[in-house]
């Protein structure tokens, strides 16, 4: 996956939090090829914990700052996002020092929903965001 320019939302901090999930999950797709996954995986849930609060918090606050008519169904979409997350967090196995690690297929999941997330959201609804605000 790779984050190209056509992608940009015109607000540099949105742009480099988008460009920081790709390099997330590049790397997490490189764990899987290389079938080292799941000593990444901890890793990976944890930043998509911390990230998806942070992330949609800051796109919110410029929808609601601009009165963005799209903002509802916009942060609708975030919400069933951090739903599905919850759902794939829970198969996670408790992390005891690395003795007890993640699991291959929790990586290709996790994979697959981020991935899917970037190609629906990122790709659509978040260049529709940015380019009301370029607009503005
Ligand atoms: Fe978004």
């Amino acid at each position: 996956m790779e984050w190209t320019e056509d992608l940009s939302v015109g607000i540099r901090t949105i742009d480099e939090q988008h460009k920081e999930l790709f390099l997330k999950i590049n790397d997490l797709v490189a764990a899987i090829k290389q079938k080292t996954c799941k000593y990444k995986i901890g890793d990976v849930v944890k930043f998509l914990e911390d990230y998806i609060i942070f992330h949609f918090g800051e796109e919110e606050k410029y929808m609601q700052e601009h009165n963005y008519p799209g903002y509802l169904k916009h942060r609708e979409q975030h919400r069933k996002f951090i739903e599905n997350f919850n759902r794939l967090k829970q198969e996670l196995p408790k992390l005891e020092g690395g003795k007890n690690p993640g699991s291959y297929d929790l990586s290709v999941e996790t994979n697959q929903v981020v991935v899917d997330w970037i190609l629906d959201h990122i790709v659509r609804i978040d260049r529709d965001l940015g380019k009301f605000l370029q607009r503005l």
